[in-house]
């Protein structure tokens, strides 16, 4: 659909889940990964790759991930962890390392960030957390932006603290 549309793919990533839940029915495999689709509006429209900030990235326990080497498309991040989940949890929540190696390989400082798709509000976290970027979050749900705001909160009362 996206191509139909005029846009360009740069990459499909498969964030693979090491931490999966096993498949109770065993009869196919079980399921443990997602695809990413990196795509810009057209193939002449430019995007930000932050190269050497992916080349150089702590590993983080990704066992594809080699510091110092060039970021490969598979990534293995654990499913978002219960620690993330301390204001109610979105049934689909993503890791907050996920988003943040989104946000690092592909803003700068400046960038605004919209997620028409906010759920737990992951994307608006993990800008929140970088810094300098604004974010725009929109859910059709309420409940997921009052979750949204709690965990952001948190985030920016700690960064008080921390001065
Ligand atoms: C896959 S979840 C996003 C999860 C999010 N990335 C996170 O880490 O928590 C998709 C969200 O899109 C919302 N949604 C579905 N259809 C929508 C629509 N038409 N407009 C706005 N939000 C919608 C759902 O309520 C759901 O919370």
């Amino acid at each position: 659909m996206l191509q139909k549309l005029g846009f360009h793919i740069l990459n499909d990533i498969t964030w693979y889940k090491p931490n999966a839940a096993p498949n109770l029915a065993c009869k196919t495999f079980a399921h443990s990964h997602e695809t990413l689709l990196w795509a810009v509006k057209d193939k002449k429209a430019k995007h930000i790759f932050n190269y050497s900030i992916m080349k150089n990235l702590d590993n983080q326990g990704d066992c594809f991930k080699n510091v110092g080497k060039q970021m490969r498309t598979v990534w293995a991040i654990n499913s978002a962890p219960k620690s993330e989940k301390t204001f109610g949890k979105h049934p689909t929540q993503k890791p907050l390392m996920l988003l943040t190696r989104i946000i690092l390989a592909s803003t700068n400082d400046g960038s605004v960030i919209l997620d028409p798709f906010n759920g737990g509000g992951t994307t608006g976290l993990a800008a929140n957390i970088i810094g300098k970027r604004q974010y725009i979050g929109i859910d059709i749900e309420e409940g997921f932006l009052d979750l949204t705001v709690n965990r952001i909160e948190q985030v920016q009362k700690q960064k008080r603290l921390i001065g």
